[in-house]
């Protein structure tokens, strides 16, 4: 952390700061991260919950699962880290700079947290989308009285408006992403760059020469090639982003 803040000091000039989170943070709202010790990816089965394949052999099955998760989110708040983020964004267009935000969280919590220039990577629980007609609609009921939901309109199944694997990423959201890459600074927070193609956003910053901040409780395969910061979100983000505001 010294070194990076005695490294922001020697920062001019800063227009452009982009961040990219993943579900370390909000793990300390209480959300599961995929892959730590006790994350959703070491209680179920990827195929069976993730995939479209799943999700045809059992649509009952996979949407009580992201019932489940929707059911965790309704109980949880933003955290200090995400609330720090809020703090960015307004500092920042309070000065006329431009602040970006891409999201793989599916929890909406950056929103809850007030945060509006937000780019969702892999969608969002709260949203669903007809196999048919592909009409989207916003799922409020927490559970939801009927499962597998109908749409509305044509009868047929919806499904969560999440990207699972083996499906692309809205390309109007992932190009956003690459564009954005030519940023001052970016920050990577909590997330373990596993999943592309998001993970190669911070090696593209890296090529065109910008500072990127990592933070997170434990070194990614990545860190070395970063300004890393070890560390919970909620309490280093706070911080770090106190400083930055003293810069831009
Ligand atoms: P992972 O579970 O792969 O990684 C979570 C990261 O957060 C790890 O590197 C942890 O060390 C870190 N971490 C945990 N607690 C933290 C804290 N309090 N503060 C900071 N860091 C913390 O989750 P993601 O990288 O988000 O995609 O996973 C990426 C994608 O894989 C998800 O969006 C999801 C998943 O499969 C889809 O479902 C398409």
């Amino acid at each position: 952390m010294k070194k990076l803040l005695e490294k922001l000091k020697t920062k001019e000039n800063l227009e452009k700061i982009v961040v990219l989170t993943g579900s370390g943070i909000s793990a300390e709202s209480g959300i599961s991260t995929f892959r730590d010790n006790d994350g959703l990816w070491n209680n179920y089965n990827i195929e069976d919950v993730a995939t479209y394949s799943g999700f045809a052999k059992d649509p009952e099955m996979v949407w009580k699962f992201y019932d489940q998760r929707r059911q965790e989110i309704q109980n949880t708040k933003p955290n200090k880290g995400h609330y720090a983020l809020f703090d960015l964004e307004t500092h920042l267009q309070k000065k006329n700079k431009e602040f970006l935000l891409f999201t793989q969280n599916v929890d909406g919590l950056h929103y809850m947290a007030g945060n509006r220039n937000i780019y969702e990577l892999h969608g969002n629980l709260w949203d669903a989308f007809c196999i048919n007609c592909k009409k989207k609609r916003r799922l409020n009921d927490v559970p939801l009285r009927v499962l597998p939901p109908k749409c509305e309109s044509c009868k047929n199944l919806m499904r969560p408006d999440v990207v699972w694997f083996g499906e692309q990423l809205p390309s109007s959201v992932l190009d956003k992403g690459f564009e954005s890459m030519d940023c001052d600074i970016l920050m990577v927070i909590g997330t373990s760059l596993l999943v592309y193609p998001v993970a190669y956003f911070p090696f593209l910053a890296l090529k065109n020469k910008s500072l990127i901040i990592e933070i997170n409780t434990e070194k990614t395969h990545a860190s070395d090639y970063f300004s890393f910061v070890k560390g919970k979100a909620g309490e280093v983000l706070p911080e770090i982003i106190n400083n930055l505001k003293e810069i831009l």
